[in-house]
């Protein structure tokens, strides 16, 4: 049995320190256009904030949201399932969806649109997995339903990211264990559309954009709250006790390259990687 994964989200550090990352989804919400009678797929739902919006807009269809983690399924069942008879939350590693895809046949080949926001570069994170993660997506889909996700694209939060690196071997982790310690994977547009195709979607859109945001005011927010909880898997690498110093040590690294001068207020280097892929 595969061992059982540390849960390192909560639905209260995610609303204090990124809570734009739901809310900033316009274009891909614009793109995954749902019809009133649409079964929609959400990869890594977190909180169900933006999955029940989804449900709101179907509501003749139907909604699942996955994700790994106990204590976002759990905030989100509480939060949204008595208003949405139409939407349901199960707890699912998604690096391992083809497996629950074979066990719950009512799942496979039935979704008119699979969704993902935010998720997949935590997802795809192991190599093993990605292809694997790409094709199950698509299993999923009915023929003629679409793939549509926006995820981190290559340079996502790179100041961030070498940061907390620096922050590890500033500790005595060797170098490479540090850039071993990373959650993410963020591919190029390239690899993606590459990947998507090999599975057998085909690609109608692949893009990146550049997209700058600002980190919360709230208290136990800022860039420190993001880096504890965004970077936790980085900070497991250093004794639980200096584990804050780490933290401190990014921020202090960051201050004059993500301050701006006009107001003090905290900016980092989004890169978002959206596409919209058909099973024809
Ligand atoms: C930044 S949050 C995005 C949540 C939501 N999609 C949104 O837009 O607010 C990333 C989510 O990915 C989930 N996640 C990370 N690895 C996962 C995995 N292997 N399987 C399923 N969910 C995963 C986390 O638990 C977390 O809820």
């Amino acid at each position: 049995m595969a061992a059982k994964r540390p849960d390192h989200w909560t639905s209260k550090a995610y609303t204090t320190s990124a809570p734009f990352v739901p809310r900033l989804t316009s274009t891909v919400l614009s793109y995954l256009s749902p019809k009133p009678t649409d079964h929609i797929l959400d990869l890594g739902c977190g909180d169900g904030v933006l999955t029940s919006q989804l449900a709101s807009s179907v509501p003749s269809g139907r909604v699942l949201g996955l994700d790994a983690s106990p204590s976002m399924i759990e905030t989100a069942r509480s939060s949204y399932l008595a208003h949405h008879p139409n939407l349901e939350f199960r707890i699912q590693d998604c690096t391992r969806l083809v497996e629950a895809l074979a066990s719950h046949p009512e799942l496979d080949g039935q979704w008119d649109k699979v969704f993902s926001n935010a998720a997949l570069h935590w997802i795809m994170r192991a190599p093993a997995t990605r292809e694997s993660v790409l094709a199950a997506a698509y299993a999923a889909l009915k023929r003629g339903g679409t793939f549509v996700f926006e995820m981190g694209g290559a340079g996502n939060v790179a100041e961030v990211h070498t940061a907390l690196i620096a922050a590890l071997v500033a500790q005595g982790v060797p170098v490479l264990e540090a850039r071993e310690a990373s959650p993410w994977f963020f591919p190029s547009e390239d690899w993606m559309r590459t990947e998507l195709e090999k599975v057998g979607f085909t690609v109608e859109k692949c893009e990146v954009e550049y997209r700058p945001t600002r980190m919360t005011d709230e208290k136990g927010g800022g860039l420190a709250g993001w880096v504890r909880l965004m970077g936790a898997e980085f900070l497991e690498k250093v004794e639980e006790e200096r584990s804050e110093e780490a933290v401190g040590f990014v921020c202090e690294l960051l201050e004059s390259v993500v301050t701006r001068e006009e107001d003090g207020s905290v900016w980092i280097g989004y890169v978002r990687l959206r596409a919209v892929a058909k099973k024809l």
